[in-house]
């Protein structure tokens, strides 16, 4: 009997998340500790998402969502609010050709209706202009929050069993999942917030179901690619059960 021949792939890349989901904090107490007003640390940011994007795609990493922006940012001082709209608006306008000639698909999720037409529309043409592109999907979460996610996927399955094209009967995970925003894309394998706080904030609630979680001292605007690797090598030595053994898990690896 012959066998397949063994596996080429290294096995640190056969471990390597395809979607990796990032909480961004820290850049606030950044700022902070260097005498620096909080707007700093939020420009001083921007550099890090660079960073992520270049990690992953040099890395063959399918998807990074990042967490922008949350709907209890509003909350924030006035002032706040409306520079990091701002750093929102200027980093997209500046980035968004390098992005496309390096491929990188372009998407948004969050709650749009808050923002102003010129912000909608330029987070469409975004989304439009890189949307046949093959390589990293890049996901921003702008005015985004978990419950809202879920909450408008309901609304969505409500209109239609009112419509008359949807069974009550026939809602179930399944359905529900389908209708939340990342449904198209692989769940997240690795979830990172730095800063320091162990906790979600509203993130992808639903979507985190599963995902390996990793937290990190490390403030956002000091995440460099030594820290990324270091997450994607807690990863890998993650056995992920999925509500198996961890004999049942071996064995169908080794299978
Ligand atoms: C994350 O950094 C950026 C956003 C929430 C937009 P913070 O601004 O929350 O930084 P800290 O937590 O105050 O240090
Ligand atoms: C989460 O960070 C939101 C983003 C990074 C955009 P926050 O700094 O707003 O989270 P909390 O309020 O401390 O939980
Ligand atoms: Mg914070």
């Amino acid at each position: 009997m012959t066998r397949e021949p063994a596996q080429t792939t290294p096995p640190s890349l056969a471990r390597l998340p395809r979607h990796v989901a990032i909480i961004m904090d820290g850049n606030g107490r950044w700022a902070r500790t260097r005498n620096l007003p909080r707007p700093m640390g939020h420009r001083e940011g921007v550099k890090a998402v660079r960073r992520a994007v270049v990690a992953c795609r040099e890395r063959g990493i399918e998807v990074l969502t990042l967490f922008a922006f949350s709907s209890e940012n509003w909350r924030r001082p006035k002032t706040e609010v409306s520079l990091l709209i701002e750093l929102f608006v200027h980093t997209i306008r500046k980035e968004i050709d390098e992005l496309h000639r390096n491929r990188v698909k372009v998407r948004f999720i969050g709650d749009r209706g808050a923002f102003d037409a010129k912000m909608q529309t330029l987070m469409a043409e975004a989304e439009q202009l890189t949307a046949q592109n093959a390589g990293l999907t890049l996901v921003i979460a702008v005015n985004y929050g978990g419950r809202w996610d879920i909450a408008h996927a309901a609304r969505a399955l409500a209109a239609r069993v009112q419509a008359g094209v949807l069974d009550v009967e026939s809602i179930d995970c399944d359905t529900l999942g389908q209708s939340l925003s990342l449904a198209d894309l692989p769940e997240p394998d690795l979830f990172i917030r730095t800063g320091g706080e162990q906790r979600i904030s509203n993130y992808l609630l639903w979507q985190l179901a599963y995902t390996e979680l990793y937290f990190t001292d490390l403030l956002w605007p000091d995440f460099d690619d030594a820290a990324f690797a270091e997450a994607l090598e807690s990863f890998a030595r993650r056995q992920r059960r999925f509500g198996r053994t961890g004999d049942q898990v071996e064995q169908s690896r080794r299978a």
